[in-house]
C-alpha cells in the first residue's frame, strides 16, 4: 500500500538541513567548564600570566637555536607562564585574527569561541579562510557573535577552513606581514600541529616588529592541535586537542566489530587506524576495547622486529585461537607501522633515491617488469630481497607515487591488506606442515595434538577497514569541548596580555585545570630531515616505558588468548561517562581516575 508523507513530517526533516538536526540543536546548548582563573564575578574574564615553578628544558647552550631566534630566545627563554586571577588585562581596540592549519580535529570551533570570549566586545577577531593559504592571500573577515552561537560545540574546521600550505620562505614572511599591516592585525592565532607551530615559532620571530607604522610587530601564540595526539609536551601539555574524540569514535567502531566476532565466530578484522607516525590513537583504542592483537609501532622499531616477525605474530594468536574453535578476532594497524619496520624503512628510503636519481630513466622503459628490473639492480641485496616478499600489489605500490618532496605516500599503503595477504600464505604453510611453527620450540605455538588438528580444519576469512576521516570531525567529546574552549580562553588572554612566540597549554586536568603558555623557544630542537638538521618541534612518540605502553604490555597476552574484549560504545555528550578523558592519558598523568576536572559549568552560548 503507497502512503503520502505528512506534511508535517516533511517540514520537521527539512528544518534539519545546515546543521540543525536534533543532535546538533541540543549540544549547542550544552554548558562548559570554565577554568577557575578565568571567571570573576558570574562572568568568563581574560587572566594575567606570570612565571611557573619549572621550566622546559635549557635552551642557552643551544647556538643553533639563539642564531635562529634572535629575539624570542631572549624574550621567552625555556620558562613556562602560568594564567593568574592577578593581573588581568584590559585591553581593547586589539585585531586577532586566528587560522586553523593542517587536518581537521574536533574541538576547534570551541577554540574560537574560548578565543572571542576571552577578547570581548572591546576587540575584533578576525578569522582567515582557508588556513596559511588564506592567510598568504589575506583572506580575513570578521567573526561575529551570531557566527559563534551557531558553531559552538559542533565538529569540523568548516567555519574557517583550513590547508596544508608551510609558510616558511623569505617571499611567504613578506607576503604575511603585509596582510597584516594592511589589515591592522595585531595578533596571530595559529591553530596547529608540530609543523603548524614550528611555523609560527618562526613567524613570531619574523613578525616581532616593525609590521606597523609605529614600530609594533604581531604577536603569535600556537593552539595544540591533531588527532595524532603526538603533540605533547611532559607534564606541561598531556595531549592535543581532538585526540579524545577521535579515539572515543575509533573505539566505538571498534568495539562494535569486537562484539560481532564472537556473534559470527567466522571473521578476522583487520583494521587500520589514523594517527600518522605515532601510535597514540592505536594504543588509545586497544586500552579502551582490549583486541586479540595490537601492534604498536614504536616497540617494532625499538625491538628491530621484521615484516615477517609481525606476521609470525598474528599467525601464532590466529592458531592459539583456532585451536580454541575461536576463528576470529582483530587485529589494530597502525597507520604509520610500515615506517617503523627498519627493513621496511631502508627499502623505503633506497627507493625514494632510486627513484628520484633515475626518474627520467624510469619514464621512458615501457614495462612494468622491466621497470622492476631496473630498480632491483639499484638498491641493496637485503632490500631487493624483503622486496620479492611482498604481494605484487604492494610491490607496485611501493614503486608508484611520490609526495611532492619524493617521498613515498606510506598513509596511502593498505598496511592491513598487506597483512593480511602476507598472514594468510603464512598460515597455509602453517597448516600443511606445522611441524616448524608449531611445537615445543620456541617462538612456537604450543598445541596439544587435537588441537593442532582443529587448527589446521580451521578457515581464516578476514574483512579490512581503515578507520580515520570517521573520527576526525565528529563533535567533541565533553573533554574536547570544554579543552578547546579553555585552550581558546588562554589564548586570548595571552594575546591581551601583550605575549608572542608562546603555544598555550592546559595540565591538572583532573583537578580544575591550569592554564600554561609554553615558550616556542623551549620546545624547539635539532632534527635530521632529509639529511640535513631542521629546527623543529619534535614529534611526541609512545615510550615504551610509560605507563600507558606497560600496562598494555602486562596485558595483551590475555587478550589475545581469551575474549575479554569491551565495547565502550558511542562517545556519551551526557550522564556519567561524558566526563571522562583518554585513558593514555590519565595513566601516563598519573590521574586517579578517567574522571576530567576543568573547573565549573558555564552557559556559555
Ligand atoms: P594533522 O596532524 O594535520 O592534525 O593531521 C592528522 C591526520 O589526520 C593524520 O592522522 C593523517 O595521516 C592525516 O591527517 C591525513 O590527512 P590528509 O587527508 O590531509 O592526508
Amino acid at each position: 500500500m503507497s502512503r503520502n508523507a505528512h506534511p508535517e513530517m516533511l517540514k520537521a526533516l527539512e528544518a534539519t538541513e545546515r546543521g540543525r538536526s536534533p543532535f546538533e540543536n541540543e549540544i549547542r546548548r550544552l554548558p562548559l567548564p570554565v577554568l577557575k582563573v578565568f571567571r570573576a564575578g558570574g562572568r568568563i574574564s581574560p587572566a594575567g600570566f606570570e612565571a611557573a615553578p619549572g621550566q622546559l628544558p635549557d635552551i642557552r647552550e643551544n647556538a643553533a637555536l639563539r642564531e635562529a631566534f634572535p629575539r624570542l630566545c631572549p624574550l621567552t627563554g625555556s620558562q613556562v607562564l602560568r594564567a593568574t586571577a592577578e593581573r588581568r588585562p584590559e585591553v581593547s581596540g586589539r585585531r586577532v585574527a586566528v587560522l586553523f592549519s593542517g587536518g581537521p580535529a574536533a574541538g576547534g570551533h570551541n577554540v574560537l569561541v574560548g578565543l572571542k570570549k576571552a577578547l570581548g566586545a572591546g576587540n575584533t577577531l578576525l578569522g582567515v579562510k582557508g588556513g596559511p593559504k588564506g592567510l598568504l592571500e589575506g583572506r580575513l573577515f570578521e567573526v561575529r557573535d551570531e557566527d559563534l552561537a551557531r558553531i559552538l560545540n559542533t565538529g569540523g574546521f568548516d567555519f574557517l577552513g583550513s590547508d596544508r600550505t608551510k609558510i616558511k620562505d623569505h617571499e611567504q614572511f613578506k607576503k604575511v606581514k603585509s596582510v597584516c599591516h594592511d589589515q591592522r592585525v595585531d595578533a596571530l592565532v595559529v591553530v596547529g600541529g608540530d609543523d603548524s607551530n614550528t611555523n609560527a615559532a618562526v613567524l613570531a620571530e619574523y613578525l616581532y616588529a616593525n609590521v606597523h607604522a609605529d614600530g609594533r610587530g604581531v604577536q603569535i601564540v600556537g593552539v595544540p592541535k591533531t588527532i595524532d595526539g603526538d603533540l605533547q609536551v611532559e607534564d606541561w601539555l598531556p595531549i592535543s586537542f581532538g585526540f579524545d574524540t577521535a579515539t572515543k569514535v575509533y573505539a566505538e567502531l571498534v568495539g562494535n566489530i569486537l562484539q560481532d566476532t564472537p556473534s559470527s565466530r567466522k571473521y578476522w578484522h583487520f583494521i587500520k587506524l589514523m594517527g600518522r607516525s605515532a601510535t597514540h590513537v592505536g594504543l588509545e583504542v586497544a586500552l579502551q576495547t582490549k583486541p586479540a592483537v595490537a601492534f604498536v609501532s614504536e616497540e617494532i622499531a625499538e625491538k628491530k622486529l621484521s615484516l615477517s616477525q609481525i606476521v609470525d605474530i598474528i599467525c601464532r594468536a590466529v592458531a592459539r585461537r583456532a585451536a580454541k574453535g575461536m576463528h576470529y578476532g582483530v587485529v589494530l594497524v597502525p597507520e604509520g607501522l610500515i615506517e617503523f619496520i627498519p627493513e621496511m624503512r631502508v627499502l623505503i628510503s633506497e627507493l625514494n633515491d632510486v627513484l628520484a636519481a633515475s626518474n627520467q630513466l624510469l619514464g621512458e622503459i615501457p614495462t612494468m617488469a622491466e621497470k622492476k628490473d631496473f630498480i632491483y639492480g639499484k638498491i641493496s641485496a637485503a632490500s631487493a630481497k624483503l622486496m620479492a616478499t611482498l604481494p605484487d600489489e604492494f610491490e607496485d605500490m611501493l614503486l608508484l607515487d611520490r609526495d611532492a618532496h619524493g617521498n613515498l605516500q606510506v598513509s596511502q599503503i593498505p598496511t592491513e591488506k598487506l597483512l593480511i595477504e602476507m598472514v594468510a600464505n603464512r598460515l597455509h604453510e602453517m597448516r600443511v606442515n606445522p611441524g616448524p611453527f608449531v611445537g615445543p620450540g620456541s617462538g612456537q605455538v604450543q598445541l596439544t595434538p587435537e588441537e593442532v588438528a582443529r587448527f589446521q580444519k580451521s578457515k581464516f576469512s578476514t574483512n579490512s577497514h581503515f578507520f580515520g576521516y570517521e573520527g576526525r570531525c565528529g563533535a567533541p567529546s565533553r573533554f574536547d569541548a570544554a579543552y578547546t574552549f579553555n585552550l581558546g580562553l588562554t589564548a586570548g588572554s595571552l594575546v591581551l596580555a601583550g605575549k608572542t612566540g608562546y603555544m598555550v597549554a592546559l595540565n591538572a586536568l583532573d583537578r580544575g585545570g591550569e592554564a600554561l603558555a609554553l615558550p616556542l623557544t623551549g620546545l624547539i630542537c635539532v632534527e635530521r630531515r632529509h639529511g640535513k638538521d631542521e629546527l623543529v618541534i619534535e614529534k611526541a612518540l609512545v615510550k615504551t616505558d610509560s605507563p600507558a605502553f606497560l600496562f598494555f604490555l602486562a596485558n595483551r597476552e590475555r587478550w589475545a588468548a581469551e575474549d575479554l574484549f569491551a565495547s565502550p560504545g558511542p562517545r556519551q555528550l551526557w550522564g556519567p561517562v561524558a566526563g571522562h578523558m583518554p585513558a593514555l592519558m590519565a595513566l601516563n598523568q598519573g590521574y586517579a581516575s578517567l574522571k576530567f576536572d576543568l573547573g565549573e559549568e558555564m552557559d556559555v552560548s
